[in-house]
């Protein structure tokens, strides 16, 4: 039986483990990736680990989160951030490069690596057949720190894409028409590997695009082959030397196979406050809207631009009672549109022109009106996340968001007549605002600048005999970790200071959370479905740990969030309905003998409610045990090292 292209990379990154279904394997990491908002904390859990320089071959910093420099707090976590990846052996994309996804797809991003990054979106790089994996900033610290990266063997799903896509429905469209079939927690554990007739007429932008909002379905990543069309973006980017074809064999094995006949998708548009809530474009028409922003880490590439400005080009423009802004993806794109007359035509149309950052989708300005559409093209429309609480989010590909912006109110782009032509255009390749990391001896006597707003994380100490507390809040289904440690201006610039960070946590939910979680120095949390979806940010694992927090009880968990409350030495326990139904706030709860039960490698451990006794099963692997006992990642680390260092 033949091999999928994803065994075939992780196979030659194996370090340990045979794949086997169910068991825990460690691979090999080539290039990180880290930016702004999650990357201060990675370094600074890399200066606790105490190396001089990093190990993997490539690791990339990038300042795109955390653009509004509203006081000394932001600036001062750059040029730490800056000091410390020249030091320790870092490139530096500097502030108006662009969106890491974006620019790591552009000038870095290969053909069979592996790369781990410190942002939930890491896996757009698999457009380019390279293995991408997103993860919390303590485990991409590790990694840099030379260690491999552990990996439950995922499940391989061939997505075969039949047919070609009609003409108004775009790559956004295909990860839309997933996410209406799988939801936001289908995804769990899987690698979805596209291929098919209809993967190779895809460009690498629709396929960036698509491995982006993998991340959406809860998914460890997504792939597609290395082809003619990732040869000729190689190419374009000046790079071609750095293609090597790779698929998978014509017989090879999948856990599964799903069909999408990509000439049966329709214009499609995600409903607030969901990612998976898809209906087809029509069938919400009519609904007034006040802003559409075109950019974000997806559908900002240069296609997705030109053909926003030539459809504004064919009317009177942005509709009066609309608000527009277009942000490309980098500054490679905002150069290529300058230069190809598209941002003439969009800013003469009405559109408002944003730098190359994350901006609006995290937050960062533009928040909208309440009550009202804003339509934009990015991968997330969690309540609140654009700024506004009472946010009304709608999620499509570049052509609906125009058409809309045109007659100001959602609108299938099929009415707009003929679709209009796009030239490719050759990129401008200038890597002047990425800094190399300084020689080796140089960066020896570098300095690493601290701002005073930077603190170390919460110690990390081994876990007790038993653990107790009240129960702080009950939460519904499907909790970003927004909600933990919200989006925005004003929240953001505290991402290097938990103390600080941590005033936020759940306000949206419950003000009166983190009163409560003082008073009771402490407790647990109880979450419902897919508890901690969306952003890798570790801080919603540090803010609650801050608090006191110590185990995080829910009727299920998304990976990446799991995985951090782990690395932090927080307890992620599965409860079924019955156990969810008794979690009242105040109520005291206990786990009488978590230390032994975990010690000794049970597969449950005890919950004492009311005198009524629960028996979890936690699905911890050995080595999360281990972690857990040691107080987290860190500590776990350093335990290992010391006894290495004795025997
Ligand atoms: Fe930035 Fe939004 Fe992507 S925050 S990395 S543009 S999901």
């Amino acid at each position: 039986m033949g091999k999928s292209l994803t065994r075939k990379i992780l196979e030659d990154h194996l370090l340990r483990g045979n794949l086997q279904p169910d068991e825990e394997n460690a691979i090999r990491i080539d290039h990180a990736l880290l930016q702004d908002a999650t990357g201060t904390m990675v370094a600074l859990q890399f200066e606790q680990i105490g190396l001089p320089r990093i190990k993997p071959e490539l690791a990339v910093v990038y300042v795109d989160h955390n653009m509004l420099q509203l006081d000394y707090r932001n600036p001062e976590d750059h040029r730490f951030l800056q000091t410390w990846a020249a030091k320790r052996g870092l490139h530096f994309s500097r502030p108006g490069n662009g969106i890491c996804h974006q620019v790591n797809t552009e000038r870095f991003a290969r053909p069979g690596k592996t790369l781990l990054g410190a942002d939930s979106h890491t896996p757009t790089a698999g457009a380019v057949g390279c293995l991408a994996i997103g993860a919390g900033g303590l485990e991409v610290a590790v990694a840099l720190a030379g260690h491999p990266f552990e990996l439950s063997t995922p499940r391989i799903v061939k997505v075969r894409l039949e047919g070609r896509l009609s003409p108004w429905v775009e790559g956004k469209d295909v990860i839309l028409e997933m996410l209406r079939r799988i939801g936001v927690k289908g995804g769990l554990g899987n690698i979805y590997e596209f291929g098919g007739p209809g993967a190779a007429a895809l460009p690498v932008t629709a396929r960036a695009t698509i491995c982006n909002m993998i991340a959406e379905l809860g998914a460890t990543s997504g792939i597609f082959p290395s082809d003619e069309n990732t040869r000729h973006f190689l190419r374009q980017q000046q790079r071609e030397e750095q293609w090597v074809e790779l698929k998978a064999d014509a017989d090879a094995e999948y856990d599964e196979e799903i069909v999408i006949e990509l000439d049966k998708i329709v214009p499609l548009i995600a409903q607030p406050h969901n990612p998976d809530n898809v209906v087809p474009v029509e069938e919400i028409a009519g609904t007034r809207v006040a802003q559409v922003c075109v950019g974000s880490c997806v559908n900002s590439w240069y296609p997705d631009l030109a053909l926003v400005a030539e459809i504004l080009s064919r009317g009177e423009g942005v509709h009066p009672e609309i608000t527009m802004t277009v942000s490309p993806g980098s500054r490679q794109i905002l150069d290529t549109i300058t230069r190809t007359g598209v941002l003439e035509k969009l800013t003469s149309a009405g559109a408002r022109i944003l730098e190359p950052a994350c901006g609006p989708c995290v937050g960062m300005g533009q928040a909208p009106p309440e009550g009202i559409a804003s339509v934009r093209t990015f991968n997330r429309n969690f309540r609140g996340r654009s700024g506004t609480l009472a946010d009304q989010v709608f999620l499509c590909s570049p052509p609906t968001a125009a058409a809309i912006a045109l007659r100001g109110e959602i609108t299938d782009p099929r009415q707009l007549g003929d679709y209009p032509k796009i030239e490719d255009a050759a990129p401008v390749i200038n890597d002047r605002m990425i800094l190399p990391p300084l020689p080796q001896a140089e960066a020896e006597r570098a300095e690493i600048i601290y701002g005073r707003n930077i603190l170390p994380p919460p110690a990390q100490s081994p876990l007790p005999e038993s653990l107790e507390g009240k129960v702080l809040i009950r939460l519904g289904d499907n909790i970003s970790t927004g909600s933990m440690t919200p989006d925005g201006a004003l929240v953001m610039a505290d991402r290097s200071n938990v103390p600080a960070l941590a005033q936020y946590c759940f306000a949206k939910e419950d003000p009166d959370f983190i009163s409560r979680a003082q008073s009771e120095q402490g407790g647990f949390i109880v979450g419902g479905e897919n508890y901690g979806q969306g952003s890798s940010r570790e801080h919603a694992a540090l803010a609650p740990k801050q608090l006191g927090v110590t185990a995080v009880f829910a009727k299920g968990f998304a990976r990446i969030h799991r995985r951090n409350l782990i690395a932090q030495g927080l307890l992620p326990l599965p409860i079924p309905e019955e156990v969810y139904r008794l979690a009242n706030i105040g109520a005291s709860w206990k786990l009488p003998a978590v230390r032994e039960e975990l010690a000794a490698g049970e597969s449950h451990i005890t919950l004492r409610i009311n005198g009524k006794k629960f028996r979890l099963s936690h699905g911890l692997n050995k080595r999360e045990r281990e972690m857990l006992l040691a107080g987290g990642a860190l500590a776990w680390i350093r335990e290992r090292e010391e006894r290495r260092a004795q025997s």
